[in-house]
């Protein structure tokens, strides 16, 4: 019998789900998206198939993850031997060899003495142990009274409490309560009157580094354990970091005690040309957390890279009792350290941070391209990234931009992600150069059509 239950055409293929209810999606308009869904079944290095077997490019990585392209076949292998061989262990008390193996090689990638890897499994999961290990290493220093912690307006740092609270989007903070407290917030970076069609870091923008000195002043260093910042704010539209800002940040950082960390989930692996965007900028911060790149987004894998001295204050007290009383279930699940061994194989042995870096001025040539398309208020880029704000339709804000992901997906044959009025693109770093100009003509169409 039918039931009034939403469901899809049965002739349709039967790997196609026919009761769309029971799914409640994350950040989607539920109602909306099982009207009209859309579906992915298979994908293979640039492309996603529909379930009909549709080819759709993926502009976007997938959720900036994909670096590496999907189902490449030494991450898929490793994979599956993995999962014949040893399917879980427990990292409290016991570990498995990969998860040190991949640890010194994630270790290895980043600069400095960022040596030390504590692992998790999403990026919300890694910025709340960031924050927790700020707050109990100046705990085990002994200076416990140093409980603040200080975000950036439009920063994303997962749906955590720890990363609401640090996070500066007021829809991922207004309607979950009163979040940490002691938190305060640095001033976005972004302004389009100052920086608009700026390919790659803005000129104007790095004096902002300098409210951390009125935040310090206001609250006194020695109540102030840590600042977390996307050295590129991913979420809420690509925004480089103005030049000179990270520096300063780090100047201050340093003059005050507080520990600084990058959130580089989206900026790892590649993203900005670098295994880190700590590197493209030579700032060292004290840590960075990351995940989605670190397995080329095929298992679930995060995690916290400290600096050498920051673990070592820890390592204190009868040598039978617990240093740090965090941790996950599944931190350095096995099919994880396998998919992040052969991740970071193929990143290395194809150059793909390198291909990144080669691609740069190409990628933002041609995303200027759309510079004169109707209602474009700005483009940015940086590294194999852009955001383009486009102008919203009046007293319907994201309706536009949600259109063009619609109409992206369904007639232009491509994947591409929203927020707010803005149009983000981050594709697979094994993009050719004929891709880059198939993405920016497709996004081009669809800019064009809702106009
Ligand atoms: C900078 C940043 N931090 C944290 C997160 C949260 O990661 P996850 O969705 O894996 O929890 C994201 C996700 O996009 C992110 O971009």
């Amino acid at each position: 019998m039918p039931t009034s239950r939403q469901r899809l055409n049965t002739e349709t293929p039967i790997d196609i789900p026919n009761d769309l209810d029971a799914f409640w999606l994350p950040f989607t308009p539920n109602r909306a998206f099982k009207r009209a869904p859309r579906l992915i079944a298979r994908a293979k290095e640039m492309h996603y198939y529909t379930s009909e077997g549709r080819a759709v490019l993926d502009g976007t990585a997938g959720l900036w993850c994909s670096n590496a392209g999907h189902c490449r076949d030494p991450i898929v292998a490793a994979i599956e031997r993995q999962a014949g061989e040893l399917d879980y262990a427990p990292a409290f008390q016991f570990a498995h060899p990969k998860s040190f193996e991949l640890a010194s090689r994630i270790a290895a990638l980043a600069p400095g003495d960022l040596n030390r890897v504590f692992f998790c499994n999403s990026g919300s999961e890694a910025v709340d142990t960031a924050l927790k290990i700020a707050l109990a290493y100046h705990n085990a220093r002994g200076e416990g009274a140093r409980t603040r912690l200080i975000g950036r307006e439009r920063g994303y740092h997962g749906t955590g409490f720890g990363g609401i609270s640090v996070g500066g989007i007021v829809a991922n903070r207004k309607y979950f309560g009163t979040l940490l407290s002691g938190v305060d917030h640095l001033p976005a970076t972004y302004s389009r009157e100052h920086q608009a069609f700026t390919k790659g870091e803005p000129e104007w923008g790095g004096h902002l580094a300098d409210e951390l000195e009125r935040i310090v002043a206001l609250h006194d260093a020695s109540t102030i354990a840590a600042v977390i910042i996307e050295p590129m704010a991913g979420s809420t539209g690509v925004l480089p970091p103005p030049k000179g800002y990270l520096q300063k940040l780090r100047a201050i950082c340093d003059r005050h005690g507080i520990v600084l960390i990058f959130d580089e989930v989206i900026t790892g692996f590649g993203r900005l040309g670098y295994a880190f965007a700590a590197e493209r900028y030579g700032v060292t911060p004290d840590m960075i957390v990351f995940a989605k790149g670190v397995t080329s987004g095929a298992v679930p894998m995060a995690g916290v890279i400290a600096r050498d001295g920051i673990y070592e204050a820890f390592m204190r007290g009868p040598e039978h009792v617990i240093e740090l009383f965090h941790g996950y279930t599944y931190s350095a699940h096995p099919l994880a350290c396998a998919a992040g061994l052969a991740a970071l194989d193929l990143y290395r042995d194809e150059k793909l941070f390198e291909r990144a870096k080669a691609l740069e001025p190409q990628w933002a040539a041609a995303a200027m391209t759309l510079k004169s398309l109707p209602g474009v208020l700005d483009i940015r880029t940086v590294g194999l990234t852009a955001g383009i704000d486009i102008a919203a339709r009046p007293g319907s804000p994201g309706l536009r931009a949600y259109q063009a992901m619609e109409r992206a997906f369904a007639d232009e044959g491509i994947m591409i992600r929203i927020t707010g009025d803005t149009i983000a693109l981050s594709p697979p770093l094994i993009v050719s150069e004929a891709q880059i100009g198939e993405i920016f003509e497709k996004v081009g169409a669809v800019i064009k059509a809702t106009a």
